[in-house]
């Protein structure tokens, strides 16, 4: 099943970000990129606040942030009301992001040396269901902190 994704990075991630279109697009997904287009330096909360707000406004099945770490573009878009960012390493986190904590944002880093493939992750995420049941309550709770 084909999905709606927006894509955003700042310069640390750029690369990586273009790699990881082209993946996406191959495959057959819907791919909005709103930047960054080069690897000229740019903030990376500002590209985090664009993507998220393109994500909330746009009808998106989920977004993916990148920057050098993941981590510094994460905590800017884990700011934003109703985004769950998941910084993610591995198949196994890449899966339980998505049975778990229905993740609507991953994060990953352009400078990072990853023991898998980005593109792996990425499609174990999108073939995961979340899980509902208990887990729903943990989200609700994770909202509520937002007030
Ligand atoms: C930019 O140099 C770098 O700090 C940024 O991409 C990211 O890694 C921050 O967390």
């Amino acid at each position: 099943m084909n999905k709606k994704i927006v894509l955003g990075t700042d310069h640390g991630g750029f690369e990586l970000k273009e790699r990881i279109k082209n993946h996406l697009e191959k495959s057959g997904h819907i791919i909005i990129d709103v930047g960054v287009y080069n690897e000229d330096s740019v903030d990376y909360p500002d590209v985090a606040n664009k993507a998220c707000n393109e994500y909330k406004s746009g009808n998106y099945d989920f977004g993916i942030l990148f920057c050098g770490t993941a981590i510094g573009i994460s905590m800017a878009a884990n700011k934003i009301k109703g985004i769950r960012c998941a910084v993610i390493h591995d198949l196994f986190t890449a899966e339980m992001c998505k049975a778990h904590n229905n993740a609507n944002f991953l994060a990953f880093g352009g400078r990072i040396e990853y023991n898998a493939s980005v593109e792996n992750m990425i499609d174990k995420f999108i073939e995961t269901t979340y899980e509902g049941g208990r887990h729903e309550q943990r989200l609700n709770k994770i909202t509520a902190l937002e007030k």
